[in-house]
């Protein structure tokens, strides 16, 4: 890593002067429905670092929503880029199919946690057309609508996929498709008026009364479930709460669908959130990090499954394009490569949040797994921080450290950077910003 790239704070005022003068430009041409999080404007970007166009130096554990996991502008995966942008950029995978295609589904299918021979993958672009691409065959295999989803959870914001998400922040005034969904409780036992077992038990029994009275197992095709809730605020399914989704699913023949497009691709630690269970998932979607900053998601599961739709019955012009697929198979490497640096990473800011936790009062909770870390902000009566939490991100932004919220009620931070490309010295520096924010807004 060259001199130049080490956190810097080089104007008086962040966003610096040419920020401000291109943001000014973003009011007149692009809707106020596009909000900003971190009022900067990129310039370059490396490792674990963003530089906006005042020569600002920012250490980044936004990453772009939980999608440059692998680092900024990693080398390997860059060179594998840039070796096929020199071949083609497009041909259309099913017009005229190339071998990185088949490549990544291969390698797709090997690493994948669903077990046995017989397994399948394609790609879409965004996380939403892998969950939309899941319901279908899903749906098509049974030849039935409904679709369970789980309180609290994110999967997208084409109109089906709102329709599979709680946050109404996301839904006011879409009108989304939710005719055949139904929704079951994700065990929160910081929210529920009891013990965690009572609080799993209370998910449980709801699940068991839902696919046996409302929805009808039979017209059940799938249960959606986010293995480590992301949007929802990086809370993670307890293990019995998802053997028992499984149990669900094999009694009743329904597909579990674990949707890992932001906790999969070594977020967790491992490369996918599921092998953090004993159960294994029919229908894997992922995207966000699978291509390190390229779009490309997709969907990998049972055979019997994804081969049910005829031909022509699935598709799309740019799933899998063969420069995100070699940024794909590239990415994959790296990140199984260094899944031991992920892991210590993620312990070590967890040890460093955990002293914070002890010393901040209104840090109530530290969730997730591994490196993908939730930060949870309440008062002594246990109420959402939504205010505080927005003040500790935007005076870390200050100091040069990009952070975002989540949440259903806005009060969780989470820590979504690269996890490979990120050295203990760097995790130190933000976490010592991090206290600093903390410290200012507890006073
Ligand atoms: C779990 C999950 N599923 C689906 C999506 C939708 O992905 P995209 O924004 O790429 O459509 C997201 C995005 O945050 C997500 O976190």
């Amino acid at each position: 890593m060259t001199e130049e790239w080490s956190r810097k704070i080089a104007t008086n005022t962040i966003p610096g002067p040419k920020s401000k003068e291109i943001l000014k430009r973003k009011v007149d041409c692009v809707p106020d429905g596009i909000s900003i999080a971190h009022e900067i404007i990129a310039d370059k970007a490396y490792g674990p670092y963003i530089k906006d166009v005042d020569g600002n130096i920012f250490i980044d554990f936004a990453g772009g929503i939980a999608v440059i996991n692998a680092g900024h502008s990693n080398p390997k995966i860059l060179d594998a880029m840039k070796r096929q942008v020199d071949r083609f950029t497009h041909t259309q995978a099913y017009k005229v199919p190339y071998e990185k295609y088949i490549e990544l589904a291969e390698k797709i299918i090997s690493i994948s946690p669903i077990k046995g021979e017989n397994k399948k993958c394609y790609f879409a672009n965004s996380g939403a057309e892998a969950v939309e691409n899941a319901i279908r065959v899903a749906r098509h295999h049974k030849n039935a609508p409904r679709i369970i989803r789980f309180t609290n959870s994110f999967h997208g914001r084409t109109s089906l996929t709102m329709g599979l998400t709680a946050n109404s922040t996301y839904k006011k005034g879409a009108f989304p498709e939710d005719s055949y969904v139904d929704i079951a409780p994700f065990p929160d036992p910081n929210e529920f008026p009891g013990t965690e077992r009572e609080c799993i038990e209370y998910s449980i029994d709801y699940l068991e009364y839902l696919v046996e009275t409302e929805c009808s197992p039979e017209e059940t095709a799938a249960v959606i479930i986010e293995p480590v809730q992301g949007e929802g605020g990086y809370l993670e399914a307890p293990q019995k709460f998802m053997n028992h989704l499984r149990d669900v699913c094999d009694r009743h023949e329904i597909a579990l669908i674990t949707d890992e497009v932001q906790s999969g691709v070594g977020r967790t630690g491992k490369f996918w959130a599921s092998e953090h269970y004993d159960v294994e998932p029919d229908i894997i979607t992922f995207g966000k990090s699978i291509a390190n900053g390229l779009p490309l998601s997709g969907i990998v599961g049972r055979k019997k499954i994804l081969d049910s739709v005829h031909p022509g019955g699935i598709g799309g012009t740019y799933g899998g394009n063969p420069v995100a697929c070699s940024a794909a198979l590239a990415t994959i490497d790296e990140i199984n490569e260094n899944l031991d640096h992920a892991q210590m990473m993620g312990q070590l800011m967890r040890d460093h949040l955990e002293r914070l936790k002890k010393r901040f009062d209104l840090i109530d909770e530290l969730r997730g797994i591994g490196p993908m870390i939730g930060i949870v902000l309440r008062d002594q009566e246990g109420e959402a921080l939504p205010d505080a939490t927005e003040e500790v991100i935007d005076r870390s932004r200050e100091k040069g450290l990009l952070l975002l919220k989540s949440g259903i009620k806005g009060n969780v931070i989470r820590i979504c950077g690269p996890i490979l490309m990120t050295t203990s010295e760097i995790i130190e520096e933000a976490m010592s910003i991090l206290e600093e924010a903390l410290e200012k807004v507890s006073t």
